[in-house]
């Protein structure tokens, strides 16, 4: 990977935006993808439970640029406020599904409960897409299983597939 990651924290939140409570899981991503993977934190902001606020501000993001990366946490479960993946779906032109299954298949190992969430990972021009779920927690413990594969992921958006940083070889495979 050449150029750091520059990473993009949204969080959906109807009281964290209201100022009721203070987010505490956009810190707690932003020092994870720093101390990780030395990404640079480009933007935050908290925004309430709304379709066409959330989508507006990943178009924002996504059309300038600027952002390898955006994770957005929260609102991802069954509750009527949760439409985060609604809003992410609105703007990604491809979806990335391994990402979001490999999520609920190591949470599933955690609790139950991860069959609630409801996260859609996908691609927005040159931008990767990811929800997560809103506590801190479950947060960083579901981007905790994606961290191997995004420094691979940015570098193939980036159209530098030759970087292999992060890329496991199967065993036994053979070079071409
Ligand atoms: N995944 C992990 N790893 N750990 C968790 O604690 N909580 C679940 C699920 N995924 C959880 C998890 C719960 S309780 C819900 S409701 C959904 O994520 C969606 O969370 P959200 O509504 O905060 O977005």
């Amino acid at each position: 990977m050449s150029e750091p990651i520059r990473l993009v924290i949204l969080t959906a939140s109807d009281r964290a935006a209201a100022g009721l409570y203070e987010d505490e899981s956009g810190p707690a991503l932003a020092k994870l993808l720093k101390q990780t993977l030395g990404a640079t934190l480009v933007a935050r902001q908290v925004v309430p439970d709304d379709r066409a606020t959330l989508a507006e501000q990943l178009c924002t993001w996504a059309d300038g640029g600027e952002v390898d990366l955006i994770l957005v946490t929260g609102g991802t479960g069954f509750a009527p406020r949760d439409v985060t993946p609604e809003a992410t779906r609105d703007v990604i032109e491809r979806e990335a599904p391994g990402l979001a299954e490999a999520m609920r298949a190591a949470s599933l190992r955690i609790t139950a409960h991860a069959m609630l969430s409801r996260t859609v990972c996908g691609i927005r021009k040159q931008t990767l897409i990811v929800d997560l779920p809103g506590s801190p927690k479950a947060a960083v413990e579901n981007a905790q299983v994606i961290l191997p594969v995004l420094p691979h992921a940015i570098d193939l958006l980036r159209n530098a597939p030759e970087s292999e940083a992060g890329h496991r070889k199967l065993p036994g495979a053979q070079m071409a």
